[in-house]
């Protein structure tokens, strides 16, 4: 459920526009800074705010990376399979991690702990392949060895 206050925040989004459409990345950014994802209920609240389908807004918070539709883990891995790291062996990788977290990317472990999901460049060419903890902690030239160090980590932090 959105506070009171959200739910001023977006009407005051929605006035800055001509058309009600144009508040709803920005209304489901607000929504997800708020609750931390994005969940049904907020998805309908946001629709009926913005006076749109619920289909609607669930279109826009599927169709972008940044909207969370599932409730993330502990820990969010961002796994760049750019085409330098592609080129680097990030491909299989990707595959190695998911087979070791038992998920795959887009998704959360069982225990609710690491949410993986694939990204675009993350500004570490240079050193791919490259994956992005918590949104501030980069780690370079990727490794099966350094894959597990981060698993055995994460899982325990
Ligand atoms: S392409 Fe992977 S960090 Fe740039």
């Amino acid at each position: 459920m959105l506070s009171e206050n959200a739910k001023t925040q977006i009407a005051k989004l929605m006035a800055q526009y001509p058309d009600p459409r144009s508040a709803v990345m920005p209304a489901l950014h607000l929504a997800q800074r708020e609750v931390g994802w994005l969940p049904d209920d907020v998805i309908q609240e946001i629709a009926d705010l913005v006076g749109l389908a619920k289909t609607e807004i669930n279109g826009v918070a599927t169709f972008y990376a940044m909207y969370a539709r599932e409730q993330p883990g502990t820990h969010t891995i961002l796994f760049c399979t750019d085409l330098p790291c592609a080129l680097r062996g990030a491909d299989k990788l990707l595959e190695q991690l998911e087979h070791r977290l038992g998920c795959q990317a887009g998704h959360t472990t069982a225990d609710g702990k690491i949410t993986l999901k694939e990204a675009e460049c993350l500004g570490g060419c240079d050193h791919a392949p490259v994956l992005l903890i918590d949104g501030n902690e980069h780690q370079q030239d990727m490794t099966l060895e350094k894959l597990d160090e981060m698993i055995e980590r994460l899982k325990n932090a």
